[in-house]
């Protein structure tokens, strides 16, 4: 493409294209639409705890409450609803065998769901960290996260959530051949049309506090960290090979993670494999926004609304978000 030599002031006069609200929005290049938007939400058993003191405006929901949150998804015209559960201490084990329960918490909330709102999609985490008393997303054997032994039971972890009728199987452990192993699975147990999205870029982020807090592996996890697995945020052309690597074994779409400190990858991901790509602004993100709203230092919805465009502008065509429900309530001016 030959681009145009810009004429110089004053023939370029770039103001002329910002001066009134109908001209911006008529060359905006890019827009944030309540379809772009997944919600993630934490599920809980009747009874227990729904606050998450570092999540505002954020609570952990019993089934009943999921099955509302599904409704008011499908009323706001948010496509997507990801769960994570809060699983009960004495359900998690050093095999994280609960995962792959067919009457575990997330499956009990996924067949709810797609009962009370078949028309949202249910999105699960393919991972054992919240089954697992570790706190890690695989087995561990004396002090390794196992990498081939975990993919076997991730497996098992994806057709039991696909057989309770999940849409999107998302796969967050960062285990190396797990995409193909679930593909390869799916496929032979009938469930052609489960998509995959591979969480393909995670990165051992300290941006995931909050979200430890709210599935409570916080105290499991202790002092170890995930950095055998997941990617050192040092790297950027090593997520394009994990993304390459999980288009290869047959992921429908990608994800990197977290997000705004991460857009550079975005884009790269995007611009190099031209994949439906997703960003997950993720539970520290989305606490530092609120904090410093809390404290008056920031207007919230400014601050929501342009992260989540800046999303879109890097090349994300989705993104996971916390702030899901009030980003679409305010684009639809509701
Ligand atoms: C675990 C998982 C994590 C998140 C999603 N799935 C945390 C982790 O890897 O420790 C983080 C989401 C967030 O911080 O909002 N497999």
């Amino acid at each position: 493409m030959t681009k145009p030599v810009l004429p110089p002031f004053p023939i370029s006069r770039p103001r002329r294209l910002r001066r009134t609200s109908w001209v911006r929005d008529l060359v905006a290049e890019h827009r944030l639409d309540v379809s772009d938007l997944i919600w993630p939400v934490f599920v809980r058993e009747a009874g227990t705890e729904r606050a998450i003191a570092s999540m505002p405006e954020v609570t952990r929901l019993d089934l009943e409450e999921t099955v509302a949150a599904a409704k008011e998804a499908a009323r706001l015209g948010i496509p997507a609803i990801a769960l994570f559960p809060q699983v009960p201490m004495d359900k998690k084990s050093d095999d994280g065998r609960e995962a792959t329960s067919a009457d575990n918490l997330v499956c009990r909330a996924v067949r709810a769901l797609k009962k009370a709102a078949p028309e949202v999609g249910v999105m699960c985490d393919v991972a054992l960290d919240p089954y697992n008393v570790s706190g890690h997303d695989g087995i561990v054997r004396d002090g390794v996260i196992v990498n081939d032994e975990t993919v076997a039971v991730l497996v098992r972890q994806a057709l039991t959530q696909a057989e309770a009728g999940a849409d999107i199987l998302a796969p967050s452990d960062m285990m190396d051949g797990r995409v193909g192993a679930i593909r390869q699975a799916l496929e032979a147990a009938g469930h052609k049309d489960a998509l995959i999205m591979a969480y393909a870029a995670k990165y051992a982020s300290a941006f995931y506090g909050p979200f430890r807090d709210a599935v409570g592996s916080k105290a499991n996890l202790g002092k170890s960290d995930k950095r055998s697995y997941q990617m050192n945020p040092a790297n950027d052309d090593e997520a394009l090979r994990e993304v390459a690597l999980d288009i290869a074994e047959g992921a429908d779409m990608v994800m990197v993670k977290p997000g705004m400190p991460y857009l550079d990858i975005v884009a790269r991901v995007k611009q190099s494999f031209n994949l439906p790509t997703f960003a997950y602004q993720v539970s520290g993100e989305y606490a530092m926004l609120h904090a410093a709203a809390g404290n008056g230092w920031l207007d919230l919805d400014a601050v929501m609304m342009e992260s989540l465009l800046a999303f879109k502008r890097a090349g994300a065509d989705g993104v996971l978000t916390y702030f899901a429900p009030r980003a679409a309530k305010l684009l639809r001016g509701a």
